[in-house]
């Protein structure tokens, strides 16, 4: 089939590959120059396993194509795919949703046939209506069907997430074609028996931002009980594997530390509360609420043990921090906890050498003032403490005698549980967590 895929991000640019991997003709659609032509010479201007081999793999087989021609675009297919960003609007906790827009009001006055467009982006509940009703203002003697197709892949193992998802979901107004395309679209995850299923547009909407609020409260669930057992002088680890072994619980998701971050978990959950208020439903999301506060406590507990371990003030002392990226596999700083924690310790008097093994770039253009070590062993350099912000293998597998011979104090905090303690510990080295 031939589609188009507006926005080539970490979500387009990801859907519009794997689109093509499963046969079909894509027409990806990027405004942003520098991102446009590195996408058509091959190149993935991000860090996602699988993703540059599959890219270059279609770009060279002509079924995937890049343009920044909206009016290409009407052109070459009456299937399109909205992956442009949401972002939090600045100063406020809606979703931003001028991209989403625009691709409206840029696409369908140019549409010459009728045409269906699924959306993939995080979009509060209620978009899908709104875009309909404007679509039919904009469109010239067509129909325009909207329907939502929502995105479930995480960064890092978005090929797999994409070309094997858990389940399939498509938002749409009854009597359209928008179930009969997804089908055949998807053809070949149904046929592996893949959940495919269809809700109004609504429904799926809120499908994509309560599984997401889940997740966050998930993490901030054992984040809460890291703070009593903190208190309790208990071990969270032992917990949430003992309560994981619960098949209704699961021990997926309930990694105590530093907590969530990226470009989703923080910004749904506070477009999800604000949307709730907009309807009028604020009082049923406001647990949200105590999920985001617990999870910038991690933050900022990280920062008071890292005082805590170099004996009261972190003036003029030094700190290697391991890790950039919001998580591991990834190389997106968007709210990573292991930049805010580096950023807030370096205000405070302390000098911080960096190191991560994908996210340099982007941590540099973020935090510009922050020193940066092009190994872990060079950020770990005369330190008095070595934070460990991001669970990268290569941190979990350092040799904690070869670290322990550069630092100045053997001091580690392991933010995110990630270490082998007793290892740790038999070096020489005092451990935190
Ligand atoms: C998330 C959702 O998982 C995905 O389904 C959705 O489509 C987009 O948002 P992603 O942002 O790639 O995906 O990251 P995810 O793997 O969910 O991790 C989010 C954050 O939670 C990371 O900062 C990670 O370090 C943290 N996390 C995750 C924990 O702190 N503890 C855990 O147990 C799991």
């Amino acid at each position: 089939m031939r589609m188009v895929v507006l926005g080539l991000g970490y979500l387009g640019a990801t859907h519009a590959a794997c689109m093509a991997e499963l046969g079909h003709e894509v027409l990806g659609v990027e405004i942003d120059p520098a991102k446009r032509d590195s996408l058509a010479a091959g190149e993935v201007p991000f860090y996602e396993p699988g993703l540059p081999d599959l890219l270059s793999k279609h770009i060279r087989s002509g079924n995937l194509q890049v343009t920044d021609s909206y009016a290409d675009a009407a052109d070459f297919a009456d299937v399109f795919f909205i992956a442009v960003g949401t972002p939090q609007k600045k100063g406020e906790y809606g979703a931003d949703l001028q991209y989403v827009d625009s691709v409206i009001e840029e696409l369908v006055p140019q549409l010459t046939r009728n045409s269906i467009i699924l959306g993939k982006s995080t979009v509060p509940v209620g978009t899908t209506n709104r875009l309909t009703e404007r679509a039919a203002e904009l469109a010239k003697d067509i129909g325009v069907e909207i329907a939502w197709n929502p995105e479930f892949l995480r960064e890092g193992y978005a090929v797999r997430d994409t070309l094997e998802p858990d389940r399939l979901v498509v938002g749409a107004f009854p009597g359209g074609q928008a179930e009969a395309i997804a089908r055949d679209i998807y053809a070949s995850a149904i046929e592996r028996g893949t959940p495919f299923l269809v809700t109004d547009p609504s429904s799926a909407e809120l499908v994509k931002t309560s599984a997401n609020a889940f997740l966050a409260t998930k993490i901030s669930f054992i984040n809460a009980i890291a703070e009593v057992c903190d208190a309790a002088g208990a071990d969270v680890r032992a917990v949430a594997d003992a309560i994981g072994f619960d098949t209704r619980i699961g021990r997926k998701f309930l990694n105590a530390g530093l907590g969530f971050g990226g470009g989703c978990l923080p910004k749904d959950i506070r477009a999800f509360m604000a949307r709730a208020g907009e309807l009028g439903a604020a009082e049923a999301l406001s647990f949200l609420r105590e999920v985001d506060n617990v999870n910038m406590r991690r933050r900022t507990r990280m920062v008071e043990l890292t005082r805590k371990a170099c004996g009261g003030s972190l003036l003029g002392v030094r700190i290697g921090v391991l890790g950039a990226a919001f998580k591991p596999e990834s190389d997106d700083v968007r709210d990573s906890p292991a930049l805010n924690v580096a950023g807030q310790v370096q205000l405070q008097g302390a000098s911080v050498t960096v190191y991560d093994p994908k996210a340099m770039a982007n941590s540099r253009l973020l935090y510009p003032t922050l020193d940066y070590a092009t190994t872990a062993i060079g950020a770990c350099e005369s330190a008095d403490v070595v934070i460990v912000a991001t669970e990268w293998n290569e941190f979990v597998s350092l040799d904690p005698f070869r670290v322990g011979d550069v630092v100045r104090q053997k001091r580690v905090i392991d933010g995110r549980m990630c270490l082998p303690e007793a290892a740790w510990k038999a070096a020489g080295w005092e451990y935190w967590t």
